[in-house]
C-alpha cells in the first residue's frame, strides 16, 4: 500500500488574491526578518484585510531555523489563537511554520513527537498555508521540517503527513527579483530533489511523474533564469512550479545519499543548502546509478538515451548545468576552507553523513569508507567510479 500525499495548489499570476477567499479571522504570517524589513509579507496582508482577518507577523526566522525560535513562535501562536499560520520565504519560514504549527495546534506534544508514528491528528484549529518566495525547497508540498538543535548545530529531521500545508500558493510575482545567484542554488536544490526522489527505493509512478517533469523544466529553464538581465515572466513560472513538484517527488520518495553529504557539509561548515546537494548530485547518481539503472532510465525521455545509458555520462550532464549556471562544483568552491581544516574535519562529516535519514532509502547504503571517499573526491571535484 502506497500513498502520495499533496497539498491543494493555487497557481499562477494572481495566486495570492486566493487567500482572501479563505475565511480567516485570525492570521499568523511566519516570515525571515529579510522579507519583513522588505516589506514582503504586506502582499499577503492586503489579501487577508480584504478578508477581514486580524494579522500577527512573526517575523524572527533565522536561515538553518532554531528549536528556540520554534518555541518564540509557538507562545505567539498560543497567545493570538489564529484560525490560519502562513509560511511565507524560502524552506526556513515554510519549515518553521510547520513546527510552530503542529505545536500550536497540539501544545500537548513536544518537537521530538512529530514522528510517522505519532497520530497528530492536525489541522482541528487553523489552516496551514505555504506561500513560497524561492523556487527550490519545495518545502510548500512536503511533510518535512528541518530544525536545528544545540549550538553544534544537529538537525533533527522531523516528518509526519499531517504537516502538509492546506494550500500551497504558488506564484511567481515572489520569486521574480531573486538575483542569479540565489536563483543558481534553490533550482539546483530542486533538481536534486527530483534526481534523488526518481533513483529512490521508494519512488513510485506518481512521484516519478513529478520527478521527471521538474528535471525536464529544470534543465530547460535555470540557465536562462540565472543568465541575463531580466528574467522572463514565463521563466520563472516555469521553475516554481518545478520546485513544487520536485517537492511533490521528494516529499513522496525521499532524497538520498547526495542530501546526506550536503546536510553533513553545509552544518560543519555553514553554506547553504542548494550549493551542497548541488555539488554532490553527480557523486549521488555515481554512486547510485549501477543499483539505480532502470530507475533513473526514465529521464532518457526528457534527457536523451544517451545520457542515461551510464552514470559517468548522466552526473557529466549534470556537471554541464552547473557550468553553465556557475555552480560550485569543489567543496573548496563551495565552502572557504583549507585542506587542513577538512581533513579536520572529515570524521565529523562522515559520521554527520552516515546518521542522516536521508539514506534509508538510498538505493545503496553506503558505508563509512564510501562516504568518506566521496568527500575526498568532492574536494577536487573528480568524477568517480563505484
Ligand atoms: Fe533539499
Amino acid at each position: 500500500m502506497w500513498f502520495f500525499t499533496s497539498p491543494k495548489i493555487v497557481f499562477g499570476s494572481g495566486a495570492v488574491e486566493f487567500l482572501a477567499s479563505l475565511p480567516t479571522k485570525k492570521a499568523m504570517i511566519v516570515c525571515d526578518r529579510f522579507l519583513a524589513e522588505r516589506g514582503t509579507h504586506q502582499v499577503i496582508v492586503e489579501q487577508l484585510a480584504k478578508a477581514g482577518a486580524k494579522v500577527e507577523v512573526f517575523g524572527q526566522v533565522e536561515p538553518e531555523p532554531h528549536i528556540a525560535t520554534v518555541e518564540a513562535g509557538v507562545k505567539l501562536a498560543r497567545s493570538f489563537e489564529p484560525d490560519m499560520i502562513v509560511g511565507l520565504g524560502g524552506g526556513s519560514a515554510m519549515d518553521m511554520a510547520k513546527a510552530i504549527y503542529a505545536l500550536y495546534e497540539r501544545p500537548d506534544l513536544t518537537i521530538y513527537d512529530i514522528t510517522p508514528i505519532v497520530e497528530l491528528n492536525l489541522h482541528q484549529k487553523a489552516r496551514l498555508i505555504q506561500v513560497p518566495t524561492t523556487s527550490g525547497t519545495g518545502s510548500e508540498t512536503t511533510w518535512a521540517t528541518i530544525i536545528t538543535e544545540g549550538e553544534g548545530g544537529r538537525k533533527l529531521e522531523l516528518a509526519h503527513r499531517d504537516l502538509v500545508a492546506d494550500w500551497a500558493v504558488l506564484d511567481p510575482m515572489f520569486p521574480s527579483s531573486m538575483p542569479p545567484k540565489l536563483t543558481a542554488d534553490t533550482g539546483a536544490d530542486a533538481l536534486a530533489h527530483s534526481i534523488e526522489s526518481i533513483s529512490s527505493e521508494w519512488a513510485n509512478p506518481f512521484s516519478d511523474a513529478m520527478g521527471v517533469k521538474a528535471v525536464d523544466t529544470i534543465f530547460r529553464y535555470l540557465p536562462k533564469a540565472v543568465k541575463g538581465d531580466h528574467v522572463p515572466p514565463e521563466v520563472r513560472e516555469e521553475l516554481h512550479l518545478a520546485a513544487a513538484m520536485a517537492g511533490l517527488s521528494f516529499g513522496n520518495a525521499q532524497v538520498g545519499v547526495g542530501h546526506a553529504l550536503g546536510h553533513a557539509l553545509g552544518s560543519v561548515f555553514k553554506v547553504p543548502h542548494g550549493r551542497t546537494v548541488g555539488l554532490f548530485l553527480p557523486y549521488h547518481i555515481e554512486y547510485n546509478f549501477s543499483a539505480a539503472r532502470e530507475k533513473l532510465g526514465r529521464l532518457a525521455p526528457v534527457l536523451g538515451d544517451s545520457t542515461v545509458r551510464n552514470g559517468r555520462d548522466l552526473a557529466g550532464k549534470v556537471r554541464a548545468l552547473w557550468d553553465q549556471i556557475g555552480m560550485a562544483k569543489t567543496i573548496p568552491e563551495c565552502a572557504k576552507i583549507t585542506e587542513k581544516e577538512f581533513e579536520e574535519k572529515l570524521p565529523l562529516l562522515v559520521e554527520r553523513a552516515d546518521s542522516s535519514t536521508c539514506v534509508v532509502s538510498n538505493p545503496r547504503i553506503p558505508s563509512s569508507q564510501e562516504l568518506e571517499r566521496i568527500f575526498r573526491a568532492a574536494w577536487s571535484g573528480a568524477p568517480i567510479d563505484f
